[in-house]
């Protein structure tokens, strides 16, 4: 399918005398892109989110859309990610610049990067708000991909939809576009479902106990369901980890339910390699106890503390020690110590239980209203209000359900490339 079939379309567009569209301001994509059937599912996507009123105020804009045909997982998109994260994935195909068909046959070989609205968002890390559309001097055959050194994904522009000379163009484009895929990408091996992580955790000498407590909770199997999904990320506390927790310490006097709730607290909902971890900007993490507690509960502040990873919960700051498994789709890391979560444990009675001695399980567990749904912090599993919120509110938040739709993309459209 070569970029010059679309020529003659737009050529008859050319004649037609000018679309009734009145200012330039006053586009409606909705209405523009709902006149096209075949776009449907995409159309849905974006009307679904803010993008229609943060374009409404722009005037130089280029769509690439998905035709439904091209567009098999969307009801997986939907249903898998919170809508903030849908919406930075459409706003990566809105290109703040008009191009015309013959713009696009402008563009060298060798590339040239154009902003999104996705940029704008202050969410994208580096260039990588912005996409990097190419040409294929032999056939004219235009390809869009992410700037991100060795990203596999790309798009290849189909046909022009519509164009309002100098406002506004549709173009049907062969996949979504994926924004700054590299660091998650970049693994070429398929994903190994069905790692045993018991026997990985026991293989890796160092951590019987915490394998013993996930076989005995039964959260592993749990764990090892998300393997299928997004992966996961486990950060498993070393046996002296669990040594060094105070003999009275309420964590051994947990209730099961509350125990597997801190076993979940060690988990990410998503792979990520050692990498990844250290370039995260925004280091607040949802992890699986957050999806079983509640948004904005039971997060990870992930960052580098004298040049290695650490992990703080507001009580303890562990580091990462080692990498016991980092194969696409499981990562797991070795923690120097138990990750001890602020919704169940208390930093001054866990101070005063080390000086003093005294019994931590004496110190009240916080009522459950504290740790209820929808309580502090924004984002995971959010509003849809949050896609609007300007950057920085939700920033963190959003950065990180953003990296987890990247993933989820990715596995996606892996699935379907395989
Ligand atoms: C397109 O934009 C120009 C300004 O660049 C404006 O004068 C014109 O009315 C707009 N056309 C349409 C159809 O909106
Ligand atoms: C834009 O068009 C859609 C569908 O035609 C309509 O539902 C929506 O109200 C319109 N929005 C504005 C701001 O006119
Ligand atoms: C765009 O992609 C082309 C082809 O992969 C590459 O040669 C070029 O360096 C890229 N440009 C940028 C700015 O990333
Ligand atoms: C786009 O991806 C396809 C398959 O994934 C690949 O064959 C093609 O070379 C890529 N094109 C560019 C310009 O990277
Ligand atoms: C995983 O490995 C452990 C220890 O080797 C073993 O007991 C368990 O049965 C294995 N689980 C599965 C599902 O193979
Ligand atoms: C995260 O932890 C680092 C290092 O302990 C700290 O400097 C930073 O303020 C923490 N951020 C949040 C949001 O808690
Ligand atoms: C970081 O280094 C400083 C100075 O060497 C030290 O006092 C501090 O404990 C270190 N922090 C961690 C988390 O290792």
């Amino acid at each position: 399918m070569t970029f010059s079939r679309i020529l003659p379309c737009f050529l008859l567009l050319a004649l037609q005398p000018a679309t009734p569209i009145a200012a330039a301001s006053l586009f409606n994509v909705t209405a523009v892109l709902s006149a096209h059937t075949g776009l449907s599912a995409f159309t849905a996507l974006l009307s679904g989110t803010a993008i229609p009123s943060d374009l409404a105020s722009r005037t130089s804009l280029t769509i690439f859309a998905v035709p439904d045909s091209f567009l098999p997982a969307s009801a997986d998109l939907t249903s898998h990610l919170p809508p903030s994260s849908l919406a930075d994935v459409i706003r990566y195909h809105v290109i703040l610049e008009y191009l015309s068909p013959a713009d696009l046959l402008k563009i060298p070989p060798s590339g040239s990067l154009f902003t999104t609205l996705f940029q704008t968002t202050g969410r994208a890390t580096s260039d990588f708000g912005s996409v990097n559309i190419t040409r294929n001097p032999s056939d004219n055959l235009v390809s869009i991909h992410s700037p991100a050194p060795f990203s596999p994904y790309n798009a290849t522009v189909l046909g022009l939809v519509e164009t309002f000379p100098y406002n506004l163009s549709i173009f049907s484009v062969s996949s979504i576009l994926v924004p700054y895929g590299s660091d998650l990408t970049a693994s070429e091996t398929a994903p190994s479902s069905g790692l045993n992580i018991t026997k990985a955790l026991i293989d890796g000498h160092n951590f019987n106990v915490v394998a013993s407590m996930l076989a005995a909770s039964g959260v592993v199997e749990e764990f090892q369901a998300d393997e299928g999904g997004a992966g996961i990320t486990l950060f498993v506390p070393t046996d002296t980890a669990f040594s060094e927790l105070p003999s009275s310490g309420s964590f051994q006097s947990l209730p099961a339910d509350k125990k597997s709730v801190v076993l979940k607290y060690h988990v990410l909902h998503s792979y990520y390699p050692l990498g990844f971890l250290e370039s995260m900007v925004n280091p607040l993490q949802p992890t699986l106890a957050t999806e079983a507690m509640g948004a904005g509960s039971f997060t990870l502040n992930i960052s580098r503390v004298n040049g290695s990873l650490a992990i703080d919960t507001g009580i303890v700051l562990a580091s990462v020690t080692q990498t016991v498994i980092d194969e696409n789709p499981v990562a797991i890391f070795g923690v120097s110590k138990v990750l001890l979560p602020r919704e169940f444990f208390n930093k001054h009675s866990t101070v005063s239980t080390m000086s003093s001695g005294s019994a931590m399980s004496s110190s009240p567990l916080p009522d459950t209203a504290a740790m209820s749904p929808g309580s502090s912090s924004p984002g995971y599993g959010g509003e849809p209000s949050h896609v609007s919120s300007p950057p920085g509110e939700s920033t963190g938040a959003a950065d990180i359900i953003v990296r987890k739709l990247i993933l989820g993309l990715c596995c996606i459209l892996m699935h379907f490339v395989v």
